[in-house]
């Protein structure tokens, strides 16, 4: 069983950390939870603590960083496939210098068709060499293919999950079948939209009940973000809350979760490859069939 780490890293030792990249997926099951905003916030903290990131939105149906953002992607991921365009020139720059793939349709693509297009764009991506700190992505909700591949090509999954017993039950399946493909992946779940701390952390007591019963596993609690009108309105206005809002409640607890996540140890067998060679290898297992 994982062992539950109660203690987030010091600032300092963040930033003098000499990573490897590190690859989070942010998942839900279920949308319209908070993964986007957690997702951005999550991004541009690492960004401001001098890690270079890349935020992959993968979420090829509602994908809406850039939305969040304020930002007009011109290009996308098939004009990389189909050689029109760099890797260098889809990305799009977001606030504190991340660098941002917007999604697409084409982001399917890279997933469910001939391992070409997917080695078409890993070629693409190891020549332009990035050397990232860590890749944040954004995954959609459901538990299509799509969304498992980039599940299962992260070193560590933060799932979001909120009173809702919708979400409960997407939060739980969504941890069971990865648990099945992947026992050693980190789970860390984020209670949001709770009323206050107490309901967070019953919520978040009643899921590792279940997944220690059921999965034989635990998982961390990342921390709790309340239910507030300051998100709703940071959401509205396309600012990003970190660089506009940073001493509020609900980025205490992003800066407290990105401390939390790197003090995770990486799982022991750690894979070979980036995300695109990791997936191109996972297009072997069998993920079951296409449901989007
Ligand atoms: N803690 C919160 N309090 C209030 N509203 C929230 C909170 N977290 C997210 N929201 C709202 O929920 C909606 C969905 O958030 P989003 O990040 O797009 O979810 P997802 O990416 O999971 O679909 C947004 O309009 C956002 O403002
Ligand atoms: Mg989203």
């Amino acid at each position: 069983m994982t062992e539950v780490v109660n203690h987030a890293l010091t600032l300092n030792q963040l930033i003098q950390e000499k990573s490897t990249c590190e690859i989070i997926a942010i998942t839900s099951g279920k949308g319209g939870v908070g993964k986007t905003f957690l997702s951005i916030n999550f991004a541009i903290y690492l960004a401001q603590l001098k890690k270079k990131i890349l935020l992959l939105d993968a979420d090829i149906h509602l994908g809406n960083v850039d939305l969040f953002l304020g930002l007009r992607p011109r290009y996308t991921v098939k004009d990389v496939i189909v050689g029109e365009k760099e890797i260098e020139d889809i990305i799009i720059k977001g606030p504190e210098n991340i660098d941002i793939i917007p999604a697409s349709d084409a982001v399917k693509d890279l997933i469910t068709r001939e391992k070409d297009t997917l080695r078409k764009f890993n070629q693409a991506y190891r020549r332009f060499n990035p050397d990232y700190d860590a890749i944040i992505i954004d995954t959609g909700a459901g538990i299509s293919r799509t969304v498992l591949a980039f599940l299962l090509g992260a070193d560590k999954i933060i799932v979001v999950v909120t009173p809702d017993p919708a979400s409960i039950t997407d939060a739980y399946s969504i941890m069971k079948i990865v648990t099945q493909f992947n026992p050693d992946v980190p789970l860390t779940l984020v209670t949001n939209m709770v009323r206050n701390e107490e309901e967070g952390q019953s919520l978040f007591n009643k899921m590792n009940l279940m997944t220690e019963r059921f999965l034989q596993r635990s998982i961390y609690h990342g921390g709790s973000i309340l239910e507030s009108p300051i998100v709703a309105e940071s959401v509205k206005k396309q600012i990003a809350m970190m660089l506009h809002q940073p001493n509020t409640a609900p980025m205490h607890v992003v800066r407290n979760l990105v401390r939390k996540m790197f003090r995770i140890p990486m799982p022991e067998v750690k894979r070979k490859g980036g995300l695109f060679d990791r997936i191109i290898n996972l297009s072997d297992l069998n993920l079951g069939e296409e449901d989007e």
